[in-house]
C-alpha cells in the first residue's frame, strides 16, 4: 500500500480567484494555466496499520507548519473515506523550488499526494475523477493532473492541448522565497469583498474565450495580451479586497516595469504573477536566451528557474522511502 507520483506546479494563464463553495473549493470562474516542467512535486505515501496517525515529512526545507500538516490529514480522511479505510499514512515529500513564494506549491503537492495516496489506497479512477478529487486540496491542483495545457471550469480539469503542442516557456524569476503571510487559501475567501469582483467575473468568460482563439492560431502575442491583462485584473482585486493583499515587492515592479521596455524594444515576452512576489515570465522558445540575458542587468534576482510546458501528474517507480 505504497506508492509515489511526480506532479507539476503549473502557472495560470487565465486566473483562479474566488469560489463558490470553500469547502468544495469549486472556483467562481474557470482557469487556464500550463504545467511546468522544472517545478515537481514528488510523493510518496504509504498506508500500513502500523502507523498510529498520519506523519508528514517534507524533506530539505524548513519542514511543514502545522497548518500544512492538518490540511494534508484533511485530504488523506477525505480518500480515505472514499474506499472506508481505517489506516494512517506516512508521507514524505520534496519540492524542485522554494514553497509558498508564488510558485504553485499546494497544486504541485496536493496533485502528487492525491495521485499517490489514490494509487497506494488501491483505488481505481480516472484523469477526470482524479482533478476532482485533488480539487479539494488544493483547486490549482486539478489543473496539474492533465497533460500540458489545462483548463478547470468548475468540478473536472482537462487537458487543451499536450505540452508538445506549443513551445511556451515560463522563465520564474524567484524574488523572494519567503512564506507568505496570508495563504491564497485565505485570500479566495475574501475575494468577494473587493467592489472590482462582479466586474471581473463578468470579464473572465472573454478572456477565456481569447486565450483559446490564441492557442488554436498560435497567436503569441494576443496570448500574452490577455496573460498580463488577467494577471494585473486579479491583482487588482486582490489589492481592493478586505483585508487588502499585496504579493509584491520592489524587484517584482521593476520586472513588470523591465518587461514593458522589452517589448517595445521587439521582445516578445509578456509577466504573469500568482499569490507572491515572483514574476513568471512568459516567451515563445526561440526567446528564452534573450529574455535570460536581459534579465542579467536586473538586480534584486535570486534565481531563474527554466520551464517547458510539461505532463501532468505521474506515477513514478523510485519511492522516497
Ligand atoms: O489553488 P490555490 O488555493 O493555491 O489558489 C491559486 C490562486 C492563484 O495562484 C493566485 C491563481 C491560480 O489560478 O493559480
Amino acid at each position: 500500500m505504497k506508492a509515489t507520483a511526480q506532479a507539476p506546479a503549473n502557472i495560470a494563464f487565465i486566473k483562479y480567484w474566488g469560489r463558490t463553495n470553500a469547502v468544495l473549493r469549486l472556483p467562481a470562474n474557470a482557469s487556464i494555466s500550463m504545467n511546468l516542467s522544472a517545478c515537481t512535486t514528488t510523493t510518496t505515501v504509504e498506508f500500513a496499520s502500523e502507523y498510529a496517525k498520519d506523519t508528514v515529512e517534507l524533506l530539505g526545507e524548513n519542514g511543514l507548519r502545522e497548518n500544512e500538516a492538518e490540511r494534508i490529514t484533511k485530504h488523506l480522511d477525505l480518500l480515505r473515506k472514499q474506499v472506508g479505510s481505517a489506516l494512517h499514512a506516512h508521507v514524505v515529500t520534496k519540492n524542485t523550488f522554494p514553497k509558498s513564494t508564488g510558485i504553485a506549491s499546494s497544486a504541485s503537492g496536493f496533485a502528487a499526494l492525491t495521485v499517490a495516496a489514490v494509487a497506494a489506497l488501491g483505488m481505481k479512477c480516472s484523469e477526470k475523477e482524479l482533478t476532482a478529487l485533488a480539487r479539494p486540496g488544493s483547486g490549482s491542483a486539478s489543473r496539474s493532473i492533465p497533460d500540458g495545457f489545462v483548463k478547470w471550469g468548475g468540478e473536472y480539469a482537462h487537458s487543451l492541448y499536450p505540452a508538445s503542442y506549443w513551445d511556451i516557456r515560463d522563465v520564474v524569476v524567484v524574488v523572494g522565497t519567503i512564506g507568505k503571510d496570508v495563504s491564497s487559501s485565505a485570500g479566495h475567501d475574501t475575494a468577494s469583498t473587493s467592489p472590482y469582483f462582479a466586474q471581473r467575473l463578468r470579464d473572465v468568460p472573454g478572456r477565456i474565450a481569447r486565450v483559446e482563439h490564441a492557442f488554436q492560431a498560435k497567436d503569441f502575442v494576443l496570448l500574452g495580451e490577455v496573460i498580463e491583462e488577467d494577471c494585473l485584473d486579479m491583482h487588482h482585486v486582490m489589492q481592493t479586497q478586505a483585508p487588502p493583499l499585496y504579493y509584491w515587492n520592489e524587484t517584482t515592479i521593476r520586472l513588470m516595469d523591465a518587461v514593458k521596455h522589452w517589448r517595445n524594444e521587439g521582445l516578445p515576452v509578456y509577466f504573469t504573477i500568482d499569490a507572491g512576489p515572483n514574476v513568471h515570465l512568459i516567451c515563445e522558445g526561440a526567446y528564452e536566451s534573450t529574455v535570460l540575458e536581459k534579465l542579467k542587468n536586473v538586480s534584486g534576482i535570486e534565481t531563474v528557474i527554466q520551464n517547458r510546458v510539461s505532463d501532468g501528474t505521474k506515477i513514478i517507480s523510485d519511492h522516497l522511502f
